[in-house]
Parts: C-alpha cells; sequence; structure tokens
C-alpha cells in the first residue's frame, strides 16, 4: 500500500496558459505526491467536486483574470466545509492580477479562505517547499492511494465533419445570422455597408505594407503588442505609439472574449472603469462593436490588426472586419491545441474556414484585402521549428483554398540565433512550396518574427539586452515584420512608454545587425534539417489525408504525427518532448509519432546526449526544469544561447 499527500492542480475561467501547470504535475509527481491534473479553463465548481479526494488543491492563473471567477469561492468554500471536514489546504498562484499590488492580492485571497498566495511567479523548489511545510504546520498526514475519480473526456473525432473544398455563400450567410446573435453588438455587423465610408482603407493596408517591405528587403516591421479595457485609453495609446514609430497598430483581444465569456469582459470593463486601471489584460472588441471600434481604427494612420488566441473567433473577427480592420490573425491549429482544452480540431477547423472565407468574400465583394496571420505554435516554449512551419504551412493551404491571397506565417524566436535564423527563412521558403504545389499562385506570402515568447526575464536590463539581440536576429532571418517584447514583459502590462522604449531598442538593434556576425555554416546546417523534418512530416500528413490536407491534417493529429509540446488539448497526443542542445538549439528528446528517419532522429538524440553530459544530469524533469526557467531567473550567461547555454 502506498501513502502519499494528493495535490490536485488545475488553471482557473479563461486562462489558456498550460506550460506552468504541466510543470507542476511532472514534478509534484516526481517528487512523490500523488496527482491529477484538471489542465486549463476550469470554472470553480470543478475544483470542489473533485477536492474531498485531496489535501492540496491548486489552482493556477497566469493571465490576471482570477477575480473574475472566484467571486463564489467563499460561499462554496463553507458549504463544502459543512460536509468535509478534513482538513486540506486551498493555494492559488501565478501572475493573478493584471491592475493590482500584490499586497493587495495577497489580502484578498487569504480573505477568501485560501492558504497559500502567490501574486507572482516562484520557482518549481519554492513550490514543493511552501507545500511540505504547510502540510506539516497543517498537521495534515499523508493517505493511502487508492484509485481517485477522474474526469472522462469524449475525443472521438468525426471524419464526414469535415469539409475539404471552399464554402458557398449560403453556407457561410445561414452560420452568419447565428453568430451574430452571441451578443447583443452583433446587431451592427449587418447593418453596416462596410467601406462607404472608408474609401481610406486601401492606403492602410496591411498587406501592402508588408508586399512592400518585402520587396524592398526592409527592416521587419515594428508591431507592438497592447491591449486595455477602456476604449479610450486604447486608442490614445496606439497613437502615441504611432507617434513613437510602430508599424503596425493593433489589438490583442482579452481572455474572456477568447473563452467567449462576453458577460466576464463585460464585468471586466465595469471594473476597470471603477478602479481607474484595466482589469482585463486584453481589449474586447464584441463590448464595445462595430461603431466605436471603426471610430477608433479611423482615429489611427497606420494598418490596424486584431490579435486573439481561441477556437473559435467567428463573432469577434464579423465585428473587426465590418468595423474596418485590415488583418485578423489565428488558425485551426495554433488556436486550438495549444490555446484549448476541449474543442475538437474539427470544430476548430471549421470555424476558421469560416473565418477564412469571410475575408476572402470582403476581398471579392469589396476589393478589401484583408491580411490572414498565423502564430506557429502558441505554447511558443520549447517549440523545435519543423513543428511551427507544419502548422503554418496547413493554416495557409486552408486559408488559400477560401480564397485568401494575404497570408503571413509566424515563428517564435527560440534563442539560438542560428537555428531561429533558419527557422524564419525555411519558413517562408516552404511554406510557399506547398501552396505552389497545391496550386495557390495567387497568395502574397510574408513572414512574422516574434521576440522570445516564453517565460522572459525578469531583470530589465536583460530584458532590454535580449530585446536588443532578438531584433538582430529578425533582421538577419529577413522576417518582413516582428512583434515586439517589452523590457517589462516579466512584470507587467506595459505602458505607453515601456512600448514605446521597446520600438528604440528594436531599432537599434536594426542599426547593429549588418555589423553582428553570423555563423553561416550552421545556418546552412540548420536549414537542411528542417528541411528534411518539415518534409518528411508533410509527407506523412499527405498520404493520411490520401491527398487531403484537411483530412491529413486531422487524421496526423489523432495519430500524433501532430503533436505539440505542453498542449493543454485533450486531442494532443503528448508524446513528443523537447530540449535544449548545450548551443541553446530546440532539439527533440522524444520523438512520439513524428515521422522521421533514422538519421533525422540520431542527430537529435546525439545532441540531446552531449547535453545530458555536459550537465552531468539525465533526469529528463530536471533539464526541463532548466530549461524553463533559466530564461526568467536570470541564469544565463547572454543572448542568444548560441556557444553559452551549457559550457
Ligand atoms: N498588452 C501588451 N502585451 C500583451 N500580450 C498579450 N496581451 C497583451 C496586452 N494586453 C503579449 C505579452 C504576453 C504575450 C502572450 O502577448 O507579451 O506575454
Ligand atoms: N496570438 C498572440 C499574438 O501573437 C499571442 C499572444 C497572446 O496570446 O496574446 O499576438
Amino acid at each position: 500500500m502506498k501513502y502519499a499527500h494528493s495535490i490536485l492542480i488545475g488553471g482557473i475561467g479563461d486562462d489558456a496558459h498550460s506550460v506552468g501547470i504541466r510543470l507542476l504535475e511532472l514534478g509534484l509527481r516526481e517528487s512523490g505526491f500523488y496527482v491529477l491534473s484538471l489542465g486549463i479553463r476550469n470554472d470553480i465548481r470543478t475544483f470542489f467536486k473533485y477536492a474531498k479526494d485531496f489535501d492540496v488543491i491548486m489552482i493556477s492563473n497566469k493571465n490576471g483574470h482570477a477575480e473574475l471567477y472566484l467571486k463564489d469561492f467563499p460561499d462554496l468554500l463553507n458549504e463544502f466545509q459543512l460536509t468535509n471536514d478534513t482538513k486540506r489546504l486551498w493555494a492559488i498562484g501565478g501572475s493573478l492580477s493584471v491592475g493590482e499590488s500584490d499586497f493587495q492580492v495577497k489580502k484578498r485571497y487569504l480573505g477568501m479562505g485560501f492558504s497559500i498566495v502567490h501574486p507572482k511567479p516562484i520557482s518549481f523548489l519554492q513550490v514543493v517547499e511552501n507545500i511540505r511545510q504547510e502540510l506539516g504546520q497543517n498537521g495534515i498526514p499523508p493517505k493511502n492511494i487508492l484509485s481517485r475519480n477522474k474526469p472522462k473526456y469524449d475525443v472521438r473525432i468525426n471524419y464526414d465533419d469535415i469539409i475539404d473544398r471552399q464554402w458557398d455563400d449560403e453556407e457561410l450567410d445561414k452560420q452568419r445570422k447565428e453568430i451574430i446573435k452571441e451578443w447583443p453588438t452583433g446587431k451592427e455587423v449587418m447593418a453596416i455597408d462596410l467601406y462607404n465610408n472608408n474609401g481610406e482603407y486601401q492606403k492602410r493596408s496591411l498587406d501592402q505594407l508588408l508586399w512592400n517591405n518585402k520587396v524592398k528587403k526592409g527592416f521587419p516591421l515594428l508591431q507592438p503588442r497592447t491591449g486595455v479595457a477602456d476604449i479610450a485609453q486604447q486608442t490614445s495609446k496606439l497613437q502615441f505609439l504611432e507617434e513613437s514609430g510602430s508599424n503596425v497598430s493593433s489589438v490583442q483581444l482579452d481572455a474572456a472574449c477568447r473563452s467567449k465569456m462576453y458577460d466576464k469582459a463585460e464585468a471586466g470593463v465595469e471594473l476597470s472603469l471603477e478602479r481607474k486601471t484595466s482589469q482585463l489584460n486584453g481589449f474586447p472588441i464584441p463590448i464595445y462593436g462595430v461603431n466605436k471600434v471603426r471610430s477608433m481604427v479611423n482615429s489611427l494612420n497606420n494598418p490596424f490588426q486584431l490579435r486573439g488566441g481561441g477556437p473559435d473567433h467567428r463573432f469577434t473577427y464579423e465585428i473587426a472586419l465590418s468595423a474596418g480592420i485590415h488583418a485578423l490573425e489565428g488558425g485551426f491549429i495554433c488556436y486550438c491545441l495549444p490555446y484549448d482544452k476541449l474543442t475538437n480540431p474539427v470544430e476548430s477547423m471549421r470555424n476558421w474556414q469560416y473565418i477564412d472565407r469571410l475575408c476572402a468574400r470582403y476581398k471579392q465583394r469589396h476589393s478589401v484585402n484583408v491580411n490572414r496571420e498565423y502564430f506557429g505554435v502558441l505554447t511558443a516554449t520549447l517549440i523545435e521549428p519543423s513543428i511551427a512551419i507544419v502548422i503554418n504551412i496547413i493554416q495557409a493551404l486552408m486559408s488559400a483554398q477560401q480564397g485568401v491571397v494575404s497570408i503571413t506565417v509566424g515563428y517564435a524566436e527560440q534563442g539560438n540565433r542560428s537555428q531561429d535564423i533558419a527557422a524564419i527563412k525555411m519558413l517562408g521558403e516552404l511554406t510557399a512550396f506547398y501552396l505552389k504545389k497545391f496550386g495557390y499562385n495567387q497568395c502574397r506570402l510574408t513572414t512574422v518574427y516574434h521576440q522570445f515568447m516564453a517565460a522572459f526575464p525578469e531583470e530589465y536590463s536583460r530584458a532590454e539586452d535580449l530585446i536588443f539581440n532578438s531584433s538582430i536576429t529578425a533582421a538577419k532571418a529577413g522576417a518582413t515584420k516582428m512583434m515586439v517584447k517589452t523590457p517589462v514583459e516579466a512584470i507587467k502590462i506595459p505602458t505607453r512608454y515601456d512600448n514605446a522604449d521597446a520600438l528604440r531598442i528594436c531599432r537599434r538593434g536594426f542599426a547593429a545587425s549588418s555589423a553582428a556576425v553570423t555563423n553561416y555554416k550552421m545556418i546552412a546546417l540548420e536549414k537542411k534539417l528542417i528541411e528534411k523534418e518539415v518534409h518528411q512530416i508533410m509527407d506523412a500528413i499527405i498520404e493520411e489525408g490520401n491527398g487531403s490536407v484537411a483530412r491529413g491534417a486531422v487524421k496526423a493529429i489523432e495519430s500524433g504525427i501532430i503533436d505539440i509540446p505542453w498542449s493543454p488539448s485533450i486531442f494532443n497526443a503528448n508524446k513528443v518532448s523537447t530540449l535544449r542542445d548545450v548551443e541553446g538549439a530546440v532539439r527533440f528528446n522524444h520523438f512520439g509519432n513524428l515521422p522521421f528517419s533514422t538519421e533525422v532522429k540520431e542527430l537529435h538524440q546525439e545532441k540531446v546526449h552531449i547535453r545530458q553530459y555536459m550537465e552531468r544530469d539525465s533526469s529528463t524533469f530536471s533539464l526541463l526544469e532548466k530549461d524553463l526557467s533559466r530564461i526568467w531567473k536570470n541564469e544565463y550567461k547572454q543572448w542568444p544561447l548560441d556557444g553559452n547555454y551549457v559550457v
């Protein structure tokens, strides 16, 4: 019989962050605890449903929206304690608030009945130590581990629901009528004849701006991320950034709207106005609606893009397009598997086909060339380039099938300059190759480089240096556009001044780029490797689908040919894992069902072995924990990591 403490972990509300939860799950298990993970996006009631079997209940929230989803916690806790009088610990941690001080946050949650509260991220070791200490102090004994209730999920896929052709107008219009009922602001969508009062649209086309920059081989266009709850603040922030040299204006959709919990977003707007500081982690487009968003877009000079993150943005993107927005971001794999727990990939595919077809129809009917962009893999953490590239290719093919002709493919910096440069170059080349192979010759294809998207250095000067050097990499890689981080990334949502500072740092990086040394030999080797990997995966997908990329992609997800490390989705195989090598480049540690040749596999294995040998550490968890935390803890020598990650 085995005795252990048992821990229930999971994310709350609209939060999509999955990496930390997964790391805790693996690490706590390795430390001897019995662990059940509920994954991301749980209602607080779900925690209470399973709580009685556990000694510690750990709620994770990384996007600062926790408060919106914990209103009922004190009452539920009281009710629960009436029938369960054994002692247990309630813990909450992550990045708990967008706008409040750590002191306020701690006070609130302790007052609500939590016994452990961490308003900001702490290291894994601190988490374990803290739990052990609290368990001891509260005299909670380890218990006999018997089988426990677990959530059951339905992961069946219905291949008959896949549509592998261009949608016709009736199909789109039929859905459209229902979709615009999702929230009252939908009424405005049909009432507006888009471009009658928007003659300026073509002049501000993002497609045109990107294309011109690609042709003239300019430095990457600069795009800062922004998103606050109040539209007046949002507008003035974007105006300020245009004056500070941003080339593309954009907003991030807030997490509540991403999950279609519009009532929570509305409550977040009210709370923000009351507290005079944004309590939402993005801008809630659907809450403001077409007319107000249109005024905002028209008060700016740059092209305007909406960026999101969720498997169903049909309603929000209807509002955005009616408001005259020039570009939309997201795709059926990159905003499903890395971002969502329960949505079936076939359903996600249909949602994104709807959006692609809608964009294409704006072109047909109003001569408006809406740019479509994708992120490779949104978990963005230790993503080997071939995974990101394959996902971009598939999504580009899906968009092109619906008639989209302006496409931007994306990749997030991992930290080894040669690998990152090779990745952006191959992303462009290979997407172009497959678009041509499938007969889509009309597309204008460009690339976007995301400055490091995983946990950022906490030290300001380190973050500054990362942004500077990342800009050099992007310039060397010839990316058309760059998503810009800020030096306060690890600390808070940036102010306009933080964003403006970041723009200046990037321009300094570009100016320094021609003098920076590059390892051409290494870049060439990485390019060759990526090319082989991508073709091997794409061949397998096309074969699985019997020529149909749509079917092949879904089959590949099911069989683990597409497998995204750290994905929160119940549809993801979760067999692939990656580690950094001694140069900081990302390599496969477990291949799962990736259809790689022996030659490719051996190369990765060798690099991983050298890392294990050099660090005298063969525990995968321990190496992973280092890879996930060394950057934010500032425990690395220099960015990029080439030549100095493990020495
Ligand atoms: N404002 C600024 N940056 C944002 N990001 C997301 N939402 C916002 C926002 N409202 C950026 C941050 C974050 C990444 C996922 O996107 O850099 O880490
Ligand atoms: N989709 C996002 C982007 O590239 C990722 C960041 C986020 O989730 O807000 O802008």
